[in-house]
């Protein structure tokens, strides 16, 4: 840590607020009051936010958790507890809404008083958090503070697209502010802990949580997994409006077997290392203050049982001083997963593995004192674990500050600034999959001056959140139009045509027929087609990914009505529509965007906001392409073109890795996104054609640059735009076979029309490090491709070498 932290001077300014008329007069006693604050404190960041807007260069040491100094504290305190007030503190239960089996009980007043509990989750009342608290505080023998924790993924009352859509900005800066406005915002109503980001890797589209975690990339995902902690976590972790993020699912999660939620992977470590780990280390390593132990079980192992993720790899290689909490009820499940034998044996496994709090399957508490007192579990693993969730607890403040003022959460919620950042990121979040011309004219969009009048058709035009109004009373923004009232008022009420045609599922003849009818008056027709925000995140999995109900019937009878046709997509997958992607003109991938889906929706038609966004997940044709990455390792017999009008006669494309009946290629490859404009790249020009490898292993996890690479991009139409150009690498002749592709940088750049800017890209040694055939990080000899392009399928080489 530096002394003293760069972010102290900025975070203490805005905790210590002085009346305006005072302030000079302040001055000194500020600057002697940041000093010493800077001298005393161990929560201060080593880290300024600058480094929030590239996404690099994290700090271990961002969060205070890690800080020797709050050592003595928890010793001290440690020091002072029985073995059933050292469990109590790895206790969590949810005192509010289930998200998974419960386990019956209810007495948590009592439990808190005895110390029995040293968390809760899904409590959303204020004065029941402040109530909950008090009791701990006042009437538990040691006066330990509860952790109140929430699932604030996306926002917590200002609702940002949900997590695949702000990774599709590509834009960690966006990510970052976010989640402040959610910590400040979820803070507010007394919530110190949310259990995100999730940053686990997914390359199946079956699988719900996909919409949960930022795509099939660790690269982009660790910038995001940073992004997301620094937001949360802010430059103060004690600071009121604070959060303590939780990385999760650890580890593995996102590879569940047939995109089957909570079901079995198996991952070779050199896989784990380097596609799925990359993005917990990156959050470690931004300082996140815990981790969530994951359901799957990993080659055998439950990852709630897991020794080598949870403690050689976590504690032992990333130094992790933080706390690692259960999955809901993953430590009960162990005796499901047949690893232990009952629910004694699953306690005992989950803590000795690495497991610190128990969410809600009572295990612990259950079960722990007698394997301490029987021997089975060692008394100092225990303290262990305690060590972990006091540091969490003391490194927040909560000793110091337990309660929320329960005024604040009225100014908190729906700042206009808060908003604003809502609609720019689900703005930037949309990805342009088809704008083709309609009939003889340009592009369908945007919206062209001589359409006087639009059909809105479908269930999720109104509000695709909350599409079946199954949450009611859940407050919303006011002043914030719906999709169709934006468009409304700007073409005037008579000229906005609507007609449902379908529900999400099910629906009749009847309701078809009449969008049909309606579409034939407008000048164009907008579908609002897609999936109800329930299918997909948790216990989601679906097998077909096409359009749920009906809804496929009705795109077709619009589209044979004649009329020009926009289909905007919601939903939390890639859905495969390789109908509407041959006859609908354009379609817009909107993700679920949030509080400012209309406002942010009309404005990306009208063309106020050119669509931007580029996907982070590869785009299946079919479902049985799943799982799809583009980041694939070649096979010994990699397909060449396949013609699939001509069956495979002949032995060079018969015997090769495809199918008979489906191209291996995404619909649209992972990076891909159109804009309304241009752009055209320039060749890929590298700074060296030869590099050492004994020179770059020297320098690995160092930010010295080892390679300069540049292209120009040019905005070659008459719009302004946004694009995300991004890099690629490719190493052959390594020891471990290596993608045919991995993405190795990215940046979002602004191009007026007739502009071109040269993009330039310092790549670090870890560029082209490799996990070896000895599960070492190391650089070695290579033969080295490297593109800058538009996605992950195109762009032109450039090629070097890596010497010994
Ligand atoms: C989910 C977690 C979530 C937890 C608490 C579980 O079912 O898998 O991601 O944080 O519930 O709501």
């Amino acid at each position: 840590m530096r002394f003293p932290p760069r972010g102290a001077r900025l975070s203490s300014l805005s905790i210590f607020r002085f009346p305006a008329r005072g302030r000079r007069r302040n001055i000194c006693r500020v600057i002697a009051l940041l000093g010493l604050l800077a001298w005393w404190s161990p929560l201060l960041p080593a880290q300024t936010s600058a480094a929030a807007v590239t996404g690099a260069g994290a700090s271990a040491n961002a969060n205070g958790v890690a800080d020797p100094r709050l050592d003595s504290r928890v010793e001290s305190l440690l020091r002072s507890m029985t073995l059933d007030e050292k469990i109590g503190q790895l206790v969590q239960y949810s005192a509010g809404q289930a998200t998974g089996p419960g386990t019956g009980r209810t007495d948590y007043e009592d439990m808190i008083a005895r110390g029995q509990i040293g968390a809760l989750l899904n409590v959303i009342d204020t004065p029941l958090i402040n109530e909950y608290q008090h009791i701990a505080v006042e009437k538990s023998r040691l006066h330990i503070p509860l952790l109140f924790g929430l699932d604030v993924i996306h926002g917590f009352r200002t609702e940002f697209p949900i997590p695949l859509g702000m990774a599709s900005t590509w834009d960690p800066s966006l990510v970052e502010k976010a989640s402040r406005v959610a910590a400040s915002e979820a803070s507010a109503i007394g919530i110190r802990w949310t259990f995100s980001p999730m940053v686990d890797i997914a390359r199946d589209a079956r699988w719900g949580r996909i919409m949960e975690g930022a795509g099939e990339d660790p690269y982009l995902g660790s910038a995001m997994a940073a992004a997301y902690v620094r937001g949360y976590q802010g430059l103060r972790l004690d600071a009121p409006d604070s959060l303590a993020a939780c990385a999760k699912h650890f580890v593995g999660y996102g590879a569940a077997e047939g995109g089957r939620d909570y079901n079995s992977t198996e991952i070779s470590e050199h896989t784990l290392r380097e596609f799925y780990l990359p993005p917990f280390h990156a959050a470690v390593n931004a300082g996140t203050a815990t981790l969530m132990s994951a359901f799957n079980s990993l080659n055998g192992v439950p990852a709630s049982a897991n020794p080598f993720t949870l403690t050689e790899i976590l504690r032992k290689e990333w130094g992790f001083k933080g706390m690692v909490v259960s999955d809901w009820s993953s430590i009960g499940e162990l005796v499901a997963h047949g690893i232990a034998i009952d629910q004694a044996a699953a306690a005992r496994k989950a803590l000795l593995a690495g497991v610190d709090m128990d969410m809600a399957s009572s295990l612990y508490h259950d079960h722990l004192a007698e394997l301490v007192r029987s021997g089975a579990v060692p008394e100092a693993k225990v303290d262990n674990s305690v060590r972990h969730v006091l540091r969490v607890k003391l490194a927040m403040g909560l000793f110091e500050h337990p309660y929320v003022d329960e005024g604040r959460a009225r100014q908190a919620f729906f700042l206009p600034a808060s908003l604003d950042l809502a609609k720019t990121i689900a703005e930037r979040s949309f990805v342009l999959l088809k704008n083709a011309p309609a009939a003889s004219s340009g592009p369908l969009l945007p919206i062209s001056r001589n359409v006087k009048s639009v059909a809105i058709i479908g269930p999720l035009a109104d509000n695709p959140s909350d599409p079946e109004g199954l949450n009611p009373g859940r407050p919303s923004p006011s002043g914030v139009l719906s999709f169709p009232a934006e468009m409304a008022r700007r073409l005037g009420e008579g000229n906005v045509l609507r007609a449902k045609g379908t529900g999400v599922l099910g629906g009749g003849d009847d309701a078809i027929a009449a969008a049909v009818a309606t579409a034939t008056h407008a000048d164009l027709a907008i579908l609002a087609l897609g999936e109800s925000p329930a299918m997909s995140g948790e216990a989601a999995s679906r097998t077909r990914l096409g359009l749920p109900g009906r809804q496929q019937e009705l795109l077709e009878a619009i589209v044979n009505t004649g009329k020009p046709v926009v289909l905007i997509l919601f939903s939390g997958r890639p859905l495969t529509l390789p109908w509407a992607f041959e006859h609908v003109p354009a379609v817009l991938a909107a993700w679920f965007p949030g509080s400012e889906a209309g406002p942010a929706l009309a404005r990306t038609l009208f063309g106020e906001s050119n669509p931007g966004g580029k996907l982070v997940v590869s785009w299946p044709r079919s479902v049985g392409q799943e799982p799809l990455y583009y980041n694939a390792l070649s096979t010994g017999r990699p397909p060449g073109k396949v013609d699939l009008t001509r069956p495979p006669f002949d032995v060079e494309s018969k015997y090769v890795s495809r199918y008979i009946d489906e191209e291996n290629t995404a619909q649209f490859p992972f990076g891909y996104g159109g804009s309304y404009t241009t752009f055209k790249y320039g060749p890929t020009a590298i700074g060296k054609d030869r590099l050492s490898a004994a020179e770059l292993n020297h320098a690995l996890g160092k930010e010295n640059d080892s390679l300069t690479v540049d292209a120009d991009v040019s905005n070659t139409g008459s719009r302004g735009g946004e694009e995300i150009v991004q890099l690629y690498v490719r190493l052959q002749g390594t020891s471990t076979a290596q993608p045919v592709r991995a993405l190795k940088g990215f940046q979002r750049i602004t191009l007026a029309p007739g502009e071109t800017k040269k993009v330039t890209f310092n790549l670090t040694p870890d560029a082209f490090a490799i996990w070896n055939d000895r599960n070492e990080y190391a650089v070695e000899p290579a033969k080295v491709t490297i593109w800058i392009s538009p996605d992950s399928a195109s762009g032109s080489e450039a090629k070097l070498e890596i010497l010994p």
